[in-house]
């Protein structure tokens, strides 16, 4: 295989390995998440490679090529996939850096793990990329990357990229580890967030944990800042993340995903209003209060279960996690109560579905739902809010959208709630299905107007443009 000029890293490959897949001769399919979403068009327009994990434990693969992107698997055993990817990632960082929402763990053997796979995912991306190629690490799975890999290759550029939220620095500097993680990230030349709040909150630990010369730009500029490493200038930015937003604006005029929308809201017995989720079953999604919302619409009788119909997508996720293995019991009984309630025979009021769903099926949802609800206690920055915009090609729906997102600062005219107000959130599903046509049209004119020139290659093109720029001015020491 030879080596690409462009590689990116991240936990997952865009497809996963399941074992058990086709009866047990074991198959890939698509990976979960935004990241795959956000990056797949990118790298398979730069013919470039892509470094991660096949999502299975004690499963190795030699590089091969597929749609354009050349995969170089990194394998992990059993006891590595539970210290390195259940336990530091998603009992330790995610928690942390989504306001402690659930209690981050502190564990001292997952950190050793987490520090023993990075540096296998910087030796497989030091193995994957050309002489001076640029290296995109991505998230918070791989955080010492830019470090370990700037040591094995001083030639490359490293840009680094965190797709969910940075948290404020007091929670931060909860973490045993919290120098460490700051040093392995000043590794790259460009480090990126998708708010410019993330951006500063880095700039400022730089200073505070390792005495390093920071300094900060104006918000209007994608660079926020800089901090001077020895005699390298690390710049520090905001790249809110995107969609294919004209993929999805395309395709869903296709006629047989209209069809299927059409059939969908019949199959649902034609409702007046047809409410929409569309989550990872994470904890952060605020899937539980959206139930709550609901529920309480139904007890006081604003709204009526012959009219309306909720409709919940939730792809299984970090089931081993025991937060997530509680999440779901929750959002089950929740979901069981409802329907137990208002549900009538073969038409249940909540249509929850524990699986991914595939992305034609995905649009005919988006397009045939009347109300969008998304509403994360903390979101890095969501990208089903953008997909839904992106399929109103019509200029109808509305979205339900929580404050706690990094959408929000985007799309500041969707019904924007703070999800701990279970009232403000009640109000908003009311308003959002009930406006008056022409004021909805108009904000969902501005939503799609945001998002539709706001896309993935736009964010990737920030990103890699002020990324080969880097490395230019001069530091202190380096002028001594
Ligand atoms: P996260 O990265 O935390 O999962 P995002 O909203 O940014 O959250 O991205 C989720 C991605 O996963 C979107 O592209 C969305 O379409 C996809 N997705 C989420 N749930 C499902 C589902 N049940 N079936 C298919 N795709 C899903
Ligand atoms: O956006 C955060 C993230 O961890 C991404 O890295 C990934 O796309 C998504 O959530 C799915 O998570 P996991 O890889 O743990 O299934």
């Amino acid at each position: 295989m030879t080596a690409a000029d462009l590689v990116v890293v991240a936990n997952r490959l865009p497809v996963d390995y399941d074992p058990s897949a086709d009866d047990g001769r074991g198959g890939w399919r698509r990976s979960p998440g935004g990241l795959v979403t956000a990056l797949e068009p990118v790298l398979r327009a730069a013919d470039g490679a892509w470094v991660g994990w096949p999502g299975a434990p004690d499963v190795a693969f030699d590089p091969f090529t597929e749609d354009g992107i050349t995969l170089h698997p990194v394998s992990l055993t059993e006891g590595e996939v539970a210290g390195y990817y259940e336990g530091f990632s998603n009992a330790t960082l995610w928690p942390l850096y989504h306001d402690a929402i659930v209690a981050p763990a502190y564990d001292r053997t997952w950190w050793r793990t987490y520090v023993a796979v990075n540096r296998r995912f910087a030796e497989a991306a030091a193995d994957a990329a050309a002489p001076g190629a640029t290296v995109w690490v991505h998230d918070y799975q791989l955080q010492l990357v830019p470090k370990m890999l700037r040591d094995l290759r001083p030639d490359l550029k490293i840009g680094f990229f965190l797709h969910i939220p940075f948290p404020p620095t007091e929670l931060f500097l909860q973490l045993p580890w919290r120098t460490a993680v700051v040093e392995g990230l000043l590794g790259a030349d460009l480090v990126g967030f998708h708010l410019p709040g993330g951006a500063r909150n880095f700039l400022f630990l730089a200073q505070r944990l390792l005495g390093l010369h920071t300094s900060a730009h104006s918000d209007l500029d994608s660079c926020v800042g800089t901090v001077d490493v020895g005699d390298r200038r690390v710049q520090v930015g905001a790249f809110p993340i995107s969609i294919d937003s004209a993929h999805f604006a395309e395709r869903v005029r296709s006629p047989h995903i209209r069809e299927r929308a059409a059939q969908v809201r019949e199959e649902l017995g034609n409702p007046e209003t047809l409410l929409l989720g569309v989550d990872r079953l994470d904890y952060t999604k605020g899937i539980d209060i959206r139930l709550e919302a609901l529920h309480e619409l139904l007890d006081e009788g604003t709204l009526d279960p012959e009219k309306v119909v909720m409709v919940q997508l939730a792809t299984p996720s970090r089931e081993r996690v025991s937060a997530y293995a509680q999440l779901r019991e929750d959002i089950e009984r929740k979901v069981g109560h409802l329907n137990g309630e208002y549900g009538q025979l073969g038409r249940p009021v909540v249509h929850y579905l524990h699986r991914p769903v595939d992305r034609d099926e995905l649009m005919a949802l988006y397009s045939a739902a009347d109300v969008m609800l998304v509403t994360p206690l903390r979101d890095g920055m969501n990208l089903v809010a953008k997909e839904y915009i992106a399929c109103r090609t019509d200029g109808t729906g509305a979205l339900v959208l929580s404050e706690f997102t990094g959408a929000a600062s985007e799309l500041r005219r969707a019904h924007l709630v703070n999800p701990h107000d279970l009232d403000a959130v009640k109000r908003a599903i009311v308003i959002a299905a009930t406006e008056e046509p022409a004021t909805a049209a108009r904000r969902m004119q501005s939503l799609r107007t945001q998002v539709l020139h706001h896309d993935v290659d736009r964010w990737a093109n920030a990103f890699l443009t002020d990324l080969r720029a880097s490395g230019s001015g001069t530091t202190a020491a380096a002028s001594a």
